[in-house]
């Protein structure tokens, strides 16, 4: 077996089911098959229905315990966790890779996010800022603090199997929530990785391991259980369009709060006054970095009609120079679709795009031959799509880029607006105007909107998150950690009279 397995202690059947140790009596066993090589990594014995209840019962006890800890100690277990990540920094990478295939620098970059926001919250801690109101009552104060909100629901997808979680997980745990994951059955090994070196922490501090748990299984089991929690005041959840509606009508149903981070739509605007260079390695980052299964990945390019055509050339140019293979070795630069569904739902969508009158300009086959034979490996694809075409409105999870031509900036900034999703996007220019415009408030209609950076590899200390059915949620730095807390607005009177606010009189008592 890998030594990388063996290093973070995921030899023999794993248990899907834990807070400290692993108590899952009988769900299905789940294989983690590594994408880039087929490889069998582990198998996981999922939570069933009795394990749920365990893990969440023990999860609303240890909140008593954990709320209670001061903040800034809070924030102290949160800074072990966070070195014991950068300890195990260069396995945990090596994980990511073998299980969801990213290359070996977005490996490591995927624990370094996680790192980073723990490191964020340790400050964060000490940074739970309620404001201070006058009253308008004489001897009256007037004030608002924050309480920790209850166990929440923490639900990941495959691309981001550590990072993702630990944005949310950082941020909830200085919060003084306890934290209940269900990770992406693509990606059971990465949480399993994860959980079990919290754990150690929380252990070695002698506080309840409940204060983080894990529950691996099915949407429509387990999933399906913990939105409909009332246990559980929020459920964060990243994922497809599809799965964001459930969640929201579910857990809106019994007033629970949600963070939505789905589906992206993403576009780079290059205008006539953009440095072409820099456009063309933020848009080949953003469209073919992580095999285009980023929600932040650039899938379209609205190009200035003047420079459109070197535009596409220099793309072409660089997409031949990407080199796909195994991301275990440091040379790759794109590794695999996370399964062959992927590869599926990828080729679905070019023979729409032909069917639609777009082209084909560059790529978009099936690679075959050696490692190939997974079947899970693609070229990405440049292609041409009309504007009325359904499919530009809709997020396919592959590397494919749709090349855009525009005439003057203010129809550009309607294109780019003009897709029912809403979380990044780019303008690439030198003129100052121009991206004062995308920035105002008739320009992007996205979350992030950056002027010659590209779409995705956000920093941890913005709010990440995006408008219309990317769902509306914030995570990550700036304010976020308020949606993992309870607001509580307090009046103080220290008079001997009890004035009503608004002048209003009411003597019942003469
Ligand atoms: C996601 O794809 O779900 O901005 C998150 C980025 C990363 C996060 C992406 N920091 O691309």
């Amino acid at each position: 077996m890998e030594e990388f397995i063996h290093q973070l202690d995921l030899i023999g059947e794993q248990s899907g089911a834990g807070g400290g140790v692993g108590y899952s009596s009988g769900g299905p066993l789940l294989k983690s098959l590594s994408p880039a090589t087929g490889e069998l990594l582990g198998i996981v014995r999922c939570a069933n229905s009795e394990d749920y209840q365990v893990v969440v019962a023990n999860a609303v006890e240890a909140f008593k315990y954990w709320r209670s800890v001061p903040a800034p100690q809070r924030g102290e277990i949160v800074r072990q966790i966070g070195h014991a990540f950068r300890r195990k920094k260069e396995v945990l990478g090596t994980l990511v890779t073998a299980e969801v295939g990213k290359i070996r620098a977005e490996g490591l970059g995927e624990v370094q996010e996680a790192i980073d926001i723990a490191d964020f919250c340790v400050g964060q801690a000490r940074m739970l800022y309620g404001l201070s109101m006058h009253s308008e009552r004489p001897r009256h104060r007037m004030l608002e603090q924050w309480h920790p909100l209850g166990p929440i629901g923490v639900i990941t997808a495959f691309n981001f199997p550590i990072a993702v979680w630990a944005w949310n997980a950082m941020v909830a745990l200085v919060a003084g929530d306890t934290v209940i994951w269900k990770p992406s059955s693509k990606a059971p090994l990465c949480a399993l990785a994860v959980v079990k070196i919290v754990w150690q922490v929380l252990k070695d501090n002698d506080m309840p391991e409940d204060i983080v748990s894990l529950l691996i299984g099915g949407r429509s089991d387990i999933g399906d259980m913990l939105i409909n929690d009332k246990r559980l005041s929020l459920i964060s959840a990243t994922g497809s369009v599809n799965m964001g509606r459930h969640v929201g009508q579910t857990v809106a149903k019994r007033f629970g709060r949600t963070i939505l981070e789905l589906g992206g739509n993403n576009a780079v605007l290059v205008t006539e006054n953009a440095d072409l260079s820099l456009a063309v390695k933020a848009i080949v980052f953003g469209a073919v970095g992580t095999a285009g299964q980023r929600c932040t990945t650039t899938r379209r390019v609205i190009t200035h009609a003047k420079v459109y055509e070197k535009l596409i050339k220099a793309l072409v140019a660089a997409y031949e120079q990407v080199s796909i293979g195994n991301p275990m070795e440091e040379a790759t630069l794109m590794g695999p679709l996370i399964d062959s569904d992927a590869v599926g739902a990828m080729q679905v969508a070019l023979k729409r795009l032909v069917r639609e009158g777009g082209q084909i300009l560059y790529g978009g086959k099936i690679l075959k031959g050696g490692i190939f034979d997974t079947g899970t490996y693609v070229s990405p694809c440049i292609c041409e799509a009309p504007l009325d075409s359904e499919l530009i409105c809709e997020e396919t999870f592959a590397p494919i880029l749709y090349m855009i031509p525009y005439q003057d900036l203010t129809e550009a900034v309607q294109i780019h607006n003009n897709v029912p999703q809403g979380l990044s996007s780019a303008i690439f220019t030198n003129d100052l105007r121009e991206s004062e415009q995308f920035l105002s408030v008739k320009g992007s209609d996205c979350g992030i909107a950056n002027v010659n950076v590209g779409t995705s590899g956000a920093e941890i200390g913005g709010a990440f998150g995006g408008e219309k059915e990317t769902g509306g949620g914030r995570e990550s730095g700036s304010d976020a950690w308020k949606a993992y807390m309870r607001r509580q607005t307090c009046t103080i009177n220290w008079s001997s009279d009890m004035p009503l606010a608004q002048g209003i009189k009411f003597n019942a008592i003469s």
